[in-house]
């Protein structure tokens, strides 16, 4: 069967149908050679040089990615942070790009200061207000317009398509943080975007146990050839284990995500309109203002982060989540361990986290359990 044409969960869960020609082992070899050997007549008919460049390891995360993203290629990176500066690397000293004053705040910080310093004219908007990225596009400068969606730490939602209509009306590209929808829940390239990124430490590999970042292109052009050369010139490329564990957590991606986005509704669902709680910020709920945008842009669910506005303030948020049992104290989102953070306390001063709010990563446990011990840790349970 031609697993190019299945469901995309299928495609996910036998890795797009792989078996290793030579052993007819069903899953891929780990290879770890960082260099390949060239043949007698001083050619390399293997297609691979120095794994700094070419790494098998690589190529059936990357195809099966390229393939859930509907994309023309994808490139794994170290991180998610040197996938998301390398897009912004390919662009020149001086080129304007416009970014979502919501978003990742480590990648917030790098533009502010970093990309700033190195010469890029970097613009902070509400991408929630279509009007507010159009008024901000200066046509024939500004080269890159970067979206997060749904977007740390509150969940806002972006309308892909409105963007990159104004996008490329202005002759820029629209680069996607895709990090928390997944291409479970939304193929950015559908709706319009010239790159997609992910921060694969998160729900691709699923487990918090690889850092990983991965880019998506739609088309395999100049701009894409060019962040290639970035990955192998600076040479931010991923360990070959980290791949190869990155690929078998990719192929339980779906059943994951469709729980983890459950847990995330019923949690929220069950803490709406709590005497405890002052706010719930989660885009599946009907109240939540880009929840029309959400239902028409994500498929399948509305993603398993969500965000609870504890009353009481900063002090009753931070004990509340000194007192949780099952939950986990920690950063980072997408395992399949659920886990709670005071956002305010990791972004500190400028972050638009609110002092009350405890970010919650919804895992695979019962969201029964879930909810009884956030209900005890609130001192209602
Ligand atoms: C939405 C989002 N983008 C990017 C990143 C950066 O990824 P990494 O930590 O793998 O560098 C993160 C990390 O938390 C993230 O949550």
């Amino acid at each position: 069967m031609d697993l190019q044409h299945v469901k995309p969960a299928s495609a996910a869960a036998q890795a797009l149908g792989l078996v290793d020609e030579k052993t007819r082992a069903i899953t891929p070899a780990l290879h770890l050679s960082t260099t390949f050997l060239r043949d007698a007549d001083n050619q390399f008919r293997s297609g691979r040089v120095y794994a700094r460049a070419d790494n098998p390891t690589f190529e059936p995360a990357e195809a099966l990615l390229t393939h859930l993203e509907h994309g023309a290629g994808a490139l794994l990176f170290s991180s998610g942070m040197a996938a998301a500066t390398t897009v912004f690397m390919g662009l020149k000293p001086g080129d304007h790009v416009v970014a979502p004053k919501v978003m990742y705040w480590g990648l917030r910080n790098w533009l502010q200061n970093f990309a700033k310093d190195w010469g890029l004219q970097v613009e902070l908007v509400d991408m929630t207000d279509p009007g507010a990225l159009a008024r901000a596009m200066q046509p024939g400068r500004t080269k890159l317009v970067w979206i997060e969606t749904p977007a740390n730490p509150t969940w806002v939602i972006t309308d892909i398509a409105a963007a990159a209509g104004i996008t490329h009306q202005a002759g820029a590209r629209l680069a996607v943080d895709s990090t928390v929808a997944t291409p479970v829940l939304t193929q950015p390239i559908r709706l319009g975007a010239d790159i997609v990124m992910h921060a694969a430490t998160k729900y691709l590999n699923g487990h918090s146990d690889v850092l990983a970042g991965a880019l998506v292109t739609a088309q395999a052009d100049e701009f894409w050839s060019r962040l290639k050369a970035i990955r192998h010139d600076m040479g931010a490329v991923l360990g070959s284990f980290e791949a190869w564990l990155l690929l078998r957590g990719m192929r339980t991606l779906y059943v994951r995500v469709s729980a983890a986005c459950t847990g995330a509704e019923k949690i929220a669902a069950h803490f709406y309109g709590h005497p405890r709680i002052e706010a719930v910020l989660y885009p599946g709920l009907a109240t939540a203002s880009g929840h029309a945008i959400a239902a028409r842009q994500m498929t399948g669910g509305f993603g398993g982060m969500l965000s609870l506005r504890v009353r009481g303030g900063e002090s009753a948020a931070i004990a509340t989540a000194a007192r949780v049992q099952l939950w986990k104290r920690a950063t980072s989102l997408g395992g399949v361990e659920s886990l709670i953070e005071h956002r305010a306390s990791v972004e500190g001063a400028g972050s638009p986290a609110p002092a009350d709010m405890l970010r919650l990563s919804v895992g695979l446990e019962d969201p029964n359990d879930l909810v009884a011990d956030l209900e005890q840790a609130l001192g209602t349970g």
